[in-house]
């Protein structure tokens, strides 16, 4: 049997793709002595993994999780199959590993045995996955089912959107000459709660182009209500809010104080400085809308909601606003909204910036989690949207790309995917699909750029989607 040869040390400059990392093992000089924020980081992105330290003038070998403030760390080794993300070499993860200082590591070649042994576990897994082909026609009809009905809920929100959003603008402005018009507000919540799919809005925000403020209400409100409701299931723990109504309400009006803030600043494209009067006034919403909500007698989670929703975990951070206010007050929901809030914002698509791909979006609050986010928090919203929210559009190694049509219920990497556009780079009339936890021998290998690859016609392209 051929040994498999580990060269140590290996130098980040050296890293090639198709290697892969066994063991971190030279840092830049934060990780001598770590201080709160590198602890975090580390036991959030390197979970379950073994460290080797210095503490006390001694060698330790630990889990990462019993790693303290001002241990000096000098390997980290033992991955789990979950984090194979930070072990096989490509560009990003070369790119990433700079970014955070880390310099060298052990890496391996994959041998031709291990090729082999990989083959046979996918065929074993095969096996264990697979159904009889009745079984197999079954699934595929249920989920083709599922396909069109998402196809189809996506189309009709668009419309429940757009009327929505001009209604909340309609409210604001209401709200900026004095006058809160409550009915409404409710009548609007009815309408959307009526109408509206969360996952089909969610998809909706990564196809389509939309305002800034009214139309991330809509959205944050609708995917607020649907995942607070699945992960309360999930855990068989009780809501908060008498009613989902409610909860869609309170999502919704997170924003409520920005009617308090003028129109052009509100709708402005610039940056603003942070020091300027205009900043100050920006940040200023939470509060605004906590004392607009209290003057609507709204309860007290819901202006929690309101006034929290831009505190991070680290207190300290520039764009946590309002300063000085302890973590511990901010509530779950206020938690999840703000997680919803940072999501929606990244993959909103604008006219004046570029937006995020939702499982880049993913990516990047993952690596917030632990700092800005509340690592609980997030992992509960990651177990009910996935890594590859539905409407993502992703390649496979066979080269066709096609969109994320299901969360998975086993393993986030493999999702449904309604392929649009095959290898040889064609667009396809009829779109066939494809579930990743059936067929092993396909796998997502990149996330698309929706803008990039369809540009104006998205929205058009996965309306079209026709699973034959
Ligand atoms: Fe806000
Ligand atoms: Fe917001």
């Amino acid at each position: 049997m051929q040994e498999e040869e580990i060269f140590p040390n290996t130098e980040i400059e050296d890293l090639k793709p198709g290697m892969m990392i066994t063991a971190y093992t030279k840092f830049e000089s934060k990780y001598k002595s770590v201080d709160e924020k590198t602890c975090q980081f580390l036991q959030h992105n390197f979970r379950k993994t073994r460290v080797t330290i210095i503490r006390d003038n001694d060698e330790h070998e630990i889990p990462i999780e019993s790693l303290r403030i001002g241990d000096n760390v000098r390997k980290i080794f033992d991955f789990p199959p979950e984090l194979k993300k930070l072990q096989v070499i490509n560009e990003k993860l070369v790119q990433a590993l700079k970014a955070r200082g880390f310099l060298a590591f052990d890496v391996k070649q994959p041998t031709l045995e291990k090729e082999e042994r990989k083959e046979l576990k996918n065929a074993i897994d095969t096996v264990k996955r697979s159904l009889t082909a009745s079984e197999k026609k079954e699934h595929y009809k249920k989920a083709k089912r599922d396909a069109e009905k998402f196809v189809h809920e996506l189309k009709e929100n668009v419309t429940t959107r757009q009327q929505t959003s001009k209604a909340i603008e309609n409210i604001m402005d209401d709200a900026r000459r004095g006058k809160i018009n409550y009915d409404g507000i409710i009548e609007y919540v009815d309408e959307i709660t009526k109408h509206a799919s969360a996952e089909a809005m969610s998809a909706i925000v990564s196809l389509k182009q939309s305002d800034q403020t009214y139309d991330h209400c809509v959205d944050v409100g609708v995917i607020f209500q649907s995942s607070y409701y699945k992960i309360k299931d999930k855990k068989q723990a009780k809501s908060i809010f008498e009613t989902k109504n409610k909860a869609l309400l309170a999502a919704f009006l997170h924003d409520f104080g920005k009617s308090k803030i003028p129109k052009d600043i509100l709708d402005s494209t610039v940056r603003f400085d942070r020091e300027s009067r205009e900043m100050k006034l920006m940040e200023s919403h939470p509060k605004f809308g906590a004392e607009l909500l209290s003057g609507m007698n709204m309860s007290n989670n819901i202006i929690n909601m309101a006034y929290y929703h831009h505190v991070k975990q680290d207190t300290s951070m520039n764009s946590c606003y309002p300063k000085e206010v302890p973590y511990d007050q901010v509530i779950y929901e206020t938690r999840l909204l703000s997680i919803i809030d940072a999501y929606q914002a990244l993959v909103g698509r604008r006219k004046y910036k570029k937006s995020w791909n939702p499982p880049a979006a993913i990516r990047y609050i993952d690596a917030l989690a632990g700092v800005e986010f509340d690592i609980d928090t997030w992992s509960d919203f990651i177990s009910v949207v996935g890594l590859y929210p539905k409407g993502s559009l992703v390649q496979l190694n066979d080269n066709s790309t096609g969109f994320v049509m299901s969360i998975p219920s086993d393993d986030l990497n493999r999702p449904q995917v309604a392929i649009v556009r095959n290898a040889a780079g064609e667009d396809l009339e009829h779109h066939t699909l494809v579930d990743l936890e059936l067929e092993q021998e396909l796998e997502i290998v990149k996330d698309l750029d929706i803008e990039e690859t369809f540009g104006a016609d998205a929205l058009n392209v996965f309306s079209s989607i026709q699973i034959t």
